[in-house]
């Protein structure tokens, strides 16, 4: 039934140490003399009794330096023009290892990371309040881990006497987030090839789903065979995967995943893959016999016509909104052909329109490191216009949940819900589409479903 070989390909290689130290060095260079910087790991969250989550660190420091181990922290501090990356890390410990796992440690972490100097996570306390004695002041992105919060705060009060003495100290606490945003919201080469990776994983995975699918299968089940083709390849989810047939369909963030689809329901999957740290983020909908009724494939190419027409419109120098407005634009026209609304193109658009009753989302958001990724949409309030290798999804959808009782719902459309989104990279020729192996026209779709049964 599953067929995991359908892609299987080198993978591209991990960011060098080299393109680390150029991010290193764009953002220092904003820092003045005698400032620092610190990046917290993210907490080990609990599951249940002696069991954690698995463990992801904090975007900011993978985009940094690379470093995926917990309770660690990045230490940059600038000094006489220069800057220094030290990293601060859990120190070998045999026990620990025999129980938890390898660590790389302090050595390691030295040896192999783009960082200048590595200590053990005990020392930060000691060395901060060392270094703080000589800043002005100190960048943090706060709420990762309050342990760590709490530390610096109380190492800047104990600097509160000296410093009105003597004149040195910390002053201000600033959030580097939006410094690191704004490198982060432009994408690499290198960058590029790991999201087109995990776009043609993830694709393949809803390929293989698609060749899987027929009437009775259960959500869970097509769960499987995508996630399934994730871990094959190396790779995890970047979220909970959405497998809703039917009426499950039309709730945007379904995580159920517990019904089978049975009889002539669409099936939406909205699953991708995180590898290298960045995402795929791709969504189709299927019937699952295999083939769309009149009303499904008239909701279908409306999607789809809306999809396209918001892909044209990703290009450099258009505002980030202009996929939007395209997308709407085409839906609400669409749904005023279909005698879905009576209103006028101008009225269905419109804020309380009838549009809004049945697309209900934007049409998109930058993808990179974070499935929903920084960076600004609407720096000093303007729409920010798209340059070379930002990233971003377009996925329309329209949604007829016929449980919903705020609204009359269109007996033809009754419980037909279809999202379509692609992850595009803004190039200088135009749209790139990084999930372009990812079938979505409907005579496609039709000869793929059910074609492993
Ligand atoms: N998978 C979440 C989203 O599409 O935004
Ligand atoms: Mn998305
Ligand atoms: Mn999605």
């Amino acid at each position: 039934m599953f067929n995991a070989d359908a892609y299987i390909a080198s993978s591209p290689n991990a960011i060098s140490k080299n393109e680390f130290r150029q991010r290193q060095s764009r953002l220092l260079s904003q820092l003045e003399d005698d400032e620092i910087l610190i990046i917290t790991a993210r907490k080990p969250s609990t599951r249940s009794n002696d069991v954690e989550y698995p463990f992801r660190n904090s975007s900011d420091m993978l985009y940094l330096c690379g470093w995926t181990e917990p309770q660690s922290i990045l230490f940059a501090h600038k000094k006489e023009g220069d800057w220094s990356v030290e990293l601060f890390v859990q120190p070998r410990n045999i026990l620990m290892e025999i129980w938890h796992g390898r660590r790389p440690g302090i050595e390691g972490a030295v040896n192999n990371w783009p960082i200048d100097e590595a200590h053990s996570i005990e020392d930060f306390k000691e060395i901060l309040n060392n270094v703080l004695a000589q800043s002005s002041k100190v960048y943090i992105r706060g709420g990762l881990d309050s342990t760590v919060d709490i530390m610096v705060k109380e190492a800047i009060e104990a600097r509160d006497r000296p410093r009105q003495q003597l004149g040195n100290g910390p002053t201000a606490i600033l959030d580097p987030s939006m410094m690191i945003a704004e490198l982060r919201l432009r994408k690499s080469e290198a960058e590029i090839e790991l999201m087109r990776h995990a776009c043609k994983v993830s694709s393949c995975a809803h390929i293989e789903a698609m060749r899987n699918s027929s009437e009775g299968i259960g959500e869970w089940q097509l769960q499987a065979i995508i996630e399934g083709y994730f871990q094959w390849n190396g790779q995890s989810w970047a979220y909970p995967s959405i497998v809703g047939f039917g009426e499950n369909a039309t709730i945007l963030h379904y995580h159920q995943n517990d019904c089978r689809c049975e009889g002539e329901g669409i099936v939406l999957i909205d699953a991708g893959s995180e590898f290298n740290g960045y995402a795929a983020d791709i969504t189709r909908s299927w019937p699952t016999n295999g083939c769309f009724t009149e009303a499904q494939r008239e909701i279908y190419e409306l999607v789809l016509s809306a999809q396209k027409a918001a892909i044209e419109q990703c290009r450099v120098g258009n505002p980030f909104s202009a996929p939007h407005e395209a997308a709407r634009n085409a839906l609400a026209e669409g749904i005023i052909n279909l005698g879905i609304s009576e209103q006028s193109l101008e009225e269905s658009l419109a804020k309380d329109g009838d549009l809004g009753k049945w697309y209900m989302h934007n049409t998109g958001h930058w993808i990179g490191l974070d499935v929903h990724d920084v960076g600004i949409y609407k720096p000093n309030g303007e729409a920010r216009l798209f340059e070379e290798g930002m990233v971003i999804t377009v996925e329309p959808g329209l949604y007829f949940g016929a449980w919903r009782d705020d609204v009359n719902v269109p007996s033809k459309y009754a419980n037909i819900g279809v999202r379509i989104e692609d992850d595009v990279l803004i190039t200088a020729n135009g749209p790139d589409v990084l999930s372009k192996d990812c079938p979505k026209e409907i005579d496609e779709l039709e000869a793929i479903i059910g074609s492993n049964s």
